[in-house]
C-alpha cells in the first residue's frame, strides 16, 4: 500500500496525430506497456497532480483490469478525484458528458470503438480534453513525444477499487467516485428530445428494433426506449456489454449489423430500425426496407432538428468531414446555415463547436451529433430521428422520400479496401498524388475530371493547418471520389474509397448503379488492381 516509482524506457507508442492508442489486447497486456502509456499520457498533458478525471470504457475485454491501472497511477501521480463508470463502464458520449458538466480536467476513455474486442481482438485508450472532446494533435503530440522519452512511470500498489458499488471512496490521496454510468445521460437526452410525443408514437404502435450488438449502448437504449420512452421489453436486443462483444463486430453498417438490416428488409420489419458501436458514438439508421446513408442521416437531421425543443431556435451552422456527401451542404445553404468542412475525424468538430460556430456536425462513417457533447453520439442521433418521426408523423421512407424531393438526392458509397499490404498502399497514395496535378481534363467513360487535389484543411479557429487529408477528384457536373487510407485500422493498410454524385431527377436508383461510371473511374484512375490486386471492396456502406 505504497507509491512505487517503476523504472522503465521509450517503447512505441500512438502515432502522431493520432487522437489515441490502438493495439491488440495482448500488446496492451504486455509488461508496462499500458502503464507507460498512461505515464506518457499524464506527462504529455503537463501532469494529473490535484486534476479531477472521469474515467470509464465500452467494456471491452482488459477495460476493468486496465481501469484498476489508471486509478492506481492516477493515484500515484497526485491526482485529486477521479469519477468512474459504475464497472468502469462509460459509452464515450456519455464520457464526455461527464467531462464537461462535472467540472473535470479531462477523462481517460477505454475503447477501441468499432473494432472487435476479446484477448485477441482490439484495445485503446485515449485522452479527451475538460471540454468533453479528444485532444487535439498539440497534446497528442506532446504524448507522443513523451513515449521516445520516458523512463519511469508511478503506481499505488497494494490496493483495489470496488468499481462494481456506486460511492466514494479513496485510493492513496485520491478520492474516488463510482457514478452510475446512464443516469446522467438520461437526463440530458430527456433535457434535448421531446420524451412525451415520442412515448405516444411508441404507445401509438411505432414498434422499433435497436441493435446494441453487445456492447456499451445496451444499458442506454435500455433506460431510455424501454424503461422512459414504454419501448416494449426486448426492443434493444443485444443489450447486455460483453467482454468479447458477444463475437459480433459492433460497427453499425449494413455489413455489421447484418441480423438488423435482416430484420428491417424483411416482411416483419419493425417501424424503425437503429444500432450503435463499441463505444456508442457510432449510429445507423433504418426504416422497413429502407437504409439511410449517414450522409443522408445529416441532412435529413439538418433539415428537422428545430422540431426537437433542444434545437428549437434552430442550429448555428452544420459541419460534415470532407469525404462526407454535400446532402448537408444542400439543406444547409436552403436554410442559409454555415457550412462547414473539415478533414476526417470528430477532433475538428470540436474547435468549431467551442467557438459557436456549429451546433450538428456528421460523417459519413456512421457518426452523427451536436454541441450537447463533443463527442458523435450514437444513442442521440436515434433520439433525433424518433423525433423527428413524431413531430411530422411520417415514417422513415417517407422522410427520406420527401428530402429527396425537395433537395435532390447525392447518391453516395464507401468501398472498402482492407488489410492491404502497408508498403503497397503508401505506393498507391504517393503515385496518385503525383499525378494529380496533370488529370484536369481527363476523360474516363462520360465523366471528365474538373479538378483535383489533395486536401488541406485550415482551422477558422486556431489557426491551424492539416495537410494530405485525402486526394479529391472532382468531376465536371459536380460527382466525386475521395482516396485515403485509414487512420484507426490495426492491421495493414484499409483503403477508403468514397464515392458521390448528385441526382434531383432519377431518386430511386440503387446506389451502386447510380455511381457505376464514378466507381470505374476511380478504379482506373488510382489504378487500385495494379497496386493491390483487389478488383471488389472488402466493404462496402
Ligand atoms: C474512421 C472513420 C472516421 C471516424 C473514425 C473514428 O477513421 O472513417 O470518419 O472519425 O473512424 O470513429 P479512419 O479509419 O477512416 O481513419
Ligand atoms: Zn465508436
Amino acid at each position: 500500500m505504497s507509491k512505487v516509482s517503476i523504472a522503465t524506457t521509450p517503447f512505441e507508442g500512438q502515432k502522431p496525430g493520432t487522437s489515441g492508442l490502438r493495439k491488440k489486447c495482448r500488446v496492451f497486456m504486455g509488461e508496462h506497456y499500458l502503464e507507460n502509456f498512461v505515464q506518457a499520457m499524464f506527462d504529455g498533458i503537463g501532469g494529473v497532480a490535484g486534476k479531477t478525471l472521469v474515467v470509464g470504457g465500452d467494456g471491452r475485454f482488459h477495460n476493468d483490469v486496465a481501469t484498476q491501472t489508471i486509478l492506481s497511477m492516477a493515484a500515484a501521480n497526485g491526482a485529486a478525484r477521479a469519477i468512474v463508470g459504475q464497472n468502469a463502464l462509460l459509452s464515450t458520449p456519455a464520457a464526455s458528458h461527464l467531462i464537461r458538466t462535472m467540472q473535470t480536467d479531462g477523462g481517460i476513455i477505454l475503447s477501441a470503438s468499432h473494432n472487435p474486442g476479446g484477448i485477441d481482438e482490439d484495445f485503446g485508450i485515449k485522452f479527451n480534453m475538460p471540454n468533453g472532446g479528444p485532444a487535439p494533435e498539440a497534446v497528442t503530440n506532446a504524448i507522443f513525444e513523451r513515449t521516445q522519452t520516458i523512463d519511469t512511470y508511478h503506481i499505488w500498489q497494494g490496493d483495489s477499487v470496488d468499481l462494481s458499488t456506486i460511492g466514494v471512496s479513496s485510493l492513496g490521496g485520491m478520492t474516488v467516485e463510482i457514478v452510475d454510468p446512464v443516469a446522467a445521460y438520461v437526463d440530458l437526452m430527456q433535457s434535448l428530445f421531446d420524451f412525451p410525443a415520442i412515448a405516444k408514437m411508441i404507445s401509438g404502435g411505432l414498434s422499433i428494433r435497436f441493435d446494441a450488438m453487445c456492447a456499451i449502448t445496451g444499458p442506454y437504449a435500455r433506460a431510455i426506449l424501454e424503461d422512459a420512452l414504454g419501448a416494449p421489453k426486448g426492443t434493444v436486443t443485444h443489450g447486455t456489454p460483453l467482454p468479447d462483444f458477444g463475437g459480433m463486430h459492433p460497427d453499425p453498417n449494413p455489413t455489421w449489423a447484418h441480423e438488423l438490416m435482416d430484420e428491417m428488409m424483411g416482411a416483419d420489419a419493425p417501424g424503425f430500425g437503429c444500432a450503435s458501436d463499441g463505444d456508442g458514438d457510432r449510429n445507423m439508421i433504418v426504416g422497413p426496407g429502407c437504409y439511410v446513408s449517414p450522409s443522408d442521416s445529416l441532412a435529413v437531421i439538418a433539415a428537422n432538428a428545430h422540431m426537437a425543443p433542444g434545437y428549437a431556435d434552430g442550429l448555428k451552422g452544420v459541419a460534415r468531414s470532407m469525404p462526407t456527401s454535400a446532402a448537408v451542404d444542400r439543406v444547409a445553404e436552403a436554410l442559409g446555415l454555415d457550412c462547414y468542412e473539415t478533414p476526417t475525424g470528430w477532433k475538428f468538430f470540436g474547435n468549431l463547436m467551442d467557438d459557436g460556430r456549429v451546433s450538428l456536425c456528421g460523417e459519413e462513417s456512421f457518426g452523427t451529433g451536436s454541441d450537447h457533447v463533443r463527442e458523435k453520439d450514437g444513442v442521440w442521433a436515434v433520439l433525433m430521428w424518433l423525433n423527428i418521426m413524431a413531430a411530422t408523423g411520417k415514417s422513415v421512407p417517407q422522410i427520406m422520400a420527401d428530402h429527396w424531393t425537395r433537395f435532390g438526392r447525392n447518391y453516395y458509397s464507401r468501398h472498402d479496401f482492407e488489410a492491404i499490404e502497408t508498403a503497397k498502399a503508401d505506393a498507391l497514395m504517393t503515385e496518385l498524388r503525383g499525378a494529380l496535378s496533370g488529370l484536369a481534363g481527363r476523360s474516363e467513360g462520360p465523366l471528365t475530371v474538373a479538378h483535383a487535389d489533395d486536401y488541406t484543411y485550415l482551422d477558422r479557429v486556431d489557426g491551424s493547418t492539416s495537410a494530405q487529408q485525402g486526394v479529391r477528384v472532382v468531376f465536371e457536373g459536380g460527382a466525386r471520389f475521395v482516396v485515403r487510407l485509414s487512420g484507426t485500422g490495426t492491421s495493414g493498410a484499409t483503403l477508403r474509397l468514397y464515392l458521390e454524385t448528385l441526382e434531383t431527377n432519377k431518386l430511386d436508383l440503387e446506389p451502386q448503379e447510380a455511381l457505376a461510371s464514378v466507381i470505374a473511374a476511380a478504379h482506373s484512375i488510382i489504378g487500385i488492381e495494379s497496386h493491390t490486386g483487389r478488383t471488389a471492396p472488402d466493404v462496402i456502406t
